[in-house]
């Protein structure tokens, strides 16, 4: 295969199931030649919406049928509805009734609720076939098709059902990110964010200097953020696939990012929105325990409010918010393991007892006043 000059490959190692992440801006043209050099061939059913369809079905079908695979369209409906067993079951039937076999191939074009739902839908047909993730947004591109989480909704909460299943390929396309919604946009960019926060100051860095380019969508900037994500997750993934340790840290932002969520219904924040929105107020928590200074939380929301994502907390009783943070995945034995920042690029996991969480509500979740350059967290004479 004809390497692009600004075609980037990250590599997810897993052993017998590592595979890459193709950074390729227009690339789901060439999808078809990827998945040839990958020894894949026959049947290929492609999951998107007519939302997604619209824009990048046609060219991807055209490249397919050009490298001489079928493709079948298996259209599920917009937005986190389509996150559910009913719909996998849905492209089951498909599969079925198509005859897909053992070697066909599932694809997922769209975002990750397409990803989610497809990725699932693969685990269990004939107890796995080979899937290719190509994300269309840019949370799907920097997390949701990276590291083999699939899953859907059940009625009593969000991604209850699902199997760890690594696809074969992930196609980020990054021209595709050119017609998203700018709300999509903005949120995706508050997990670009969590990246550096958790593991890597030096990109924080990048993202403070550059983010006048990544709010204009400049490709160059683009390209590199959206392969620098995925070099991290990539990394965090092979370490710690099944979310034993390491993984966890991905979390970073999603305690109350993930409550807040669950409050609104899941209608007032969209997931990256509620995710900046953690970041700042976990970050508050870790500078109330003293476990980092004020500069981190105030270049946390400086870098958030410039892209004009929300930072400030809605307002819930404590009770209704410790309530919600309990029902995250991440809670065990009553405990909610929380991830808090002690630097930018450093963090840890913290369990939190509901006294402390309480006693740092109770003081008002305001942000602290600016002090100077790094100044370490205020000791309060009460303590
Ligand atoms: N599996 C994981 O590890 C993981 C990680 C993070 C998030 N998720 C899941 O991902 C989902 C959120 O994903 P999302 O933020 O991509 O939302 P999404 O899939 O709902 O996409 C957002 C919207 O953008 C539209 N869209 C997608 N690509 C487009 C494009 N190129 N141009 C124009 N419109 C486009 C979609 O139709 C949709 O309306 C949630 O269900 C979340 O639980 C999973
Ligand atoms: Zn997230």
């Amino acid at each position: 295969m004809g390497q692009r000059h600004d075609q980037q490959t990250v590599k997810v190692g897993l052993g017998k199931r590592s595979y890459d992440i193709v950074i390729d801006p227009g690339g789901v043209q060439r999808l078809g030649t990827y998945c040839q050099a990958l020894g894949l061939s026959g049947k290929v059913g492609i999951v998107t919406n007519p939302t997604v369809d619209r824009y990048y079905g046609a060219s991807l079908r055209k490249a397919m049928v050009n490298a001489g695979f079928t493709c079948r369209t298996i259209r599920v409906p917009d937005g986190e509805q389509a996150k559910t067993v009913r719909w996998t079951s849905y492209i089951l039937d498909q599969l079925v009734k198509h005859r897909f076999e053992r070697r066909s191939v599932l694809m997922a074009l769209g975002g990750g609720v397409v990803g989610d739902v497809t990725g699932f839908a693969a685990s269990l047909y004939l107890r796995g076939i080979p899937f290719v993730q190509v994300p269309t947004t840019l949370v799907a591109q920097v997390d949701s098709s990276v590291g083999g989480k699939t899953g859907v909704n059940h009625p009593l909460g969000k991604n209850l059902i699902g199997a760890f299943y690594q696809p074969v390929l992930v196609l980020c396309d990054t021209e595709t990110l050119h017609t998203l919604p700018r709300r999509e946009w903005l949120a995706g960019l508050a997990e670009v964010m969590k990246y550096g926060v958790i593991i890597d100051k030096k990109f924080f860095a990048f993202l403070e200097e550059r983010m006048g380019h990544l709010l204009d969508v400049k490709d160059e900037d683009v390209i590199k953020v959206v392969k620098r994500c995925c070099e991290i997750k990539a990394w965090v993934v092979a370490k710690d696939e099944q979310e034993s340790g390491l993984r966890r840290i991905l979390n970073y932002g999603h305690t109350i990012g993930h409550a807040l969520e669950s409050l609104g219904r899941y209608k007032r924040y969209i997931h990256g929105e509620a995710v900046g929105i953690g970041m700042v107020h976990e970050a508050l928590l870790a500078h109330h325990l003293q476990l980092c200074s004020a500069s981190v939380v105030h270049r946390q929301r400086e870098l958030i409010q410039r892209t004009g994502l929300p930072v400030h907390m809605p307002v819930h009783s404590f009770s209704k918010l410790w309530a919600a943070m309990l029902h995250d995945k991440k809670v065990s034995q009553g405990i909610v393991h929380c991830v808090l920042p002690k630097s930018i690029g450093n963090v840890q996991v913290t369990p939190l007892e509901q006294r402390v969480v309480k006693r740092w509500y109770a003081r008002g979740v305001n942000l602290p006043t600016r002090g100077p350059a790094d100044a370490p967290f205020t000791r309060r004479s009460s303590r």
